[in-house]
């Protein structure tokens, strides 16, 4: 409880020193005042970290950048991390917990296994900040920095990152397996997936533009490219080039989620699906004579009404269930609980 009012003391420091002592303890009252209120909602704050780690912004976009420049798909794979973080128990730093011989994370669940990358970019901000900042930032606050930054980093739009997330000491490998959706859903289930998560079919629709970036690997869009009517067949003959029919052969070779520009943010994945050119079967679902057919079209017309409800829709998914003030913690190593 202390450390919460810790910035508010620093700010008022020198005004204290010029007080008498009866004034120190009107600053303890507006300090308790003012922990009651955040006990009372546990909202997040744009500005939680601001006198405790005025460089945080700038520490993360810098090393971010640097990933970038020397990768541009860790920008999609950090933007992944988050959603893939905040879906199970919230965006509580669980994803990027290691397993160990007494601890069982979620890095093995099915949509991770193999397949999510980019903690060793979280390692490198987390020991920057560290250095400027010791125990202060929590790990899922890094990554929601990170992700906002990937996006911004390949030319999408920016928002303003609510803080103040604490870190968890557990996570569920069940729960990532449960609740991260598969390829293979239904319009139904996409839409299920994310209302179990606070998030409506808007929500939906805006976040899986963040599919514009990245790449995906045939294990995961070889039935769609095989065994679906719903895709242009010019678009299927070129994927399944690089992507055997038969199970297990080729599984991991890889394809741009949007074919035009798969390092530039954009809404091109939004022309593709009009086109039928989606790559996962769940991408096509948002465009097949659904109730998300016209926010698709919309979106394609409109980068700017993409753009705004992307933004949006990250801040929502980036509320899901925080830890606040006393719960949870501040890890030292994103890979590891505090000993
Ligand atoms: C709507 C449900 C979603 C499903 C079923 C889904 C599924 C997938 C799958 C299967 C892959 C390829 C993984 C692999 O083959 O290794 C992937 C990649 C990716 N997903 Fe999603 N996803 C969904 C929503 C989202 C959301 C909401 C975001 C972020 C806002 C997101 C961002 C990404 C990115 C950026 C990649 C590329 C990662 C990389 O290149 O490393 N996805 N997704
Ligand atoms: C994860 O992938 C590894 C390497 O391919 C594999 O040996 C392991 O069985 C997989 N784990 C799970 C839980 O699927
Ligand atoms: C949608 O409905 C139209 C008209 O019924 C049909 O031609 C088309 O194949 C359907 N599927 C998609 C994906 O548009």
């Amino acid at each position: 409880m202390v450390p919460r009012c810790r910035p508010l003391a620093l700010h008022l420091q020198s005004a204290m020193a010029k007080f008498s002592n009866g004034c120190v303890v009107v600053v303890a009252l507006i300090c308790f005042l003012a922990m009651i209120s955040r006990t009372a909602n546990g909202q997040l704050s744009s500005t939680f970290y601001s006198s405790t780690c005025p460089n945080l912004q700038s520490i993360v976009r810098s090393a971010m950048t640097q990933a970038v420049n020397r990768e541009k798909r860790i920008g999609a794979s950090i933007l992944r991390l988050f959603f893939h973080d905040c879906f199970v128990n919230g965006c509580d730093g669980s994803i990027l917990l290691d397993d160990t011989s007494s601890f069982t994370g979620e890095k093995t669940a099915g949509p991770n296994n193999n397949s999510v990358r980019g903690f060793d970019v979280i390692d490198t901000i987390k020991t920057n900040v560290e250095s400027a900042c010791p125990s202060t930032v929590s790990c899922a606050d890094i990554l929601a920095l990170a992700a906002r930054d990937s996006v911004v980093l390949l030319g999408g739009p920016t928002w303003t990152v609510p803080l103040g997330r604490r870190d968890a000491t557990t996570a569920s490998l069940s729960t990532a397996n449960s609740d991260l959706p598969s390829p293979a859903s239904s319009l139904a289930q996409l839409i299920s997936a994310f209302s179990n998560k606070g998030l409506n079919s808007r929500d939906l629709t805006a976040l899986s533009g963040g599919h514009t970036i990245g790449q995906s690997r045939c294990v995961n869009f070889r039935a769609h490219i095989y065994n679906d009517a719903n895709i242009d067949s010019a678009f299927a003959t070129s994927r399944q080039a690089n992507c055997p029919s038969a199970s297990g052969s080729g599984d991991d070779n890889l394809a741009p989620l949007d074919l035009q520009t798969l390092v530039v943010f954009d809404n091109d994945y939004y022309k593709n699906l009009v086109v039928r050119r989606g790559l996962l079967h769940s991408d096509q679902e948002l465009f097949n004579n659904g109730s998300q057919d016209s926010l698709v079209r919309q979106y394609r017309n409109n980068n700017a009404a993409f753009s705004r409800d992307f933004t949006a829709a990250m801040i929502k998914m980036g509320n899901i269930s925080p830890l606040t003030e006393t719960s949870g913690e501040i890890r030292v190593n994103c890979r590891k609980v505090n000993g």
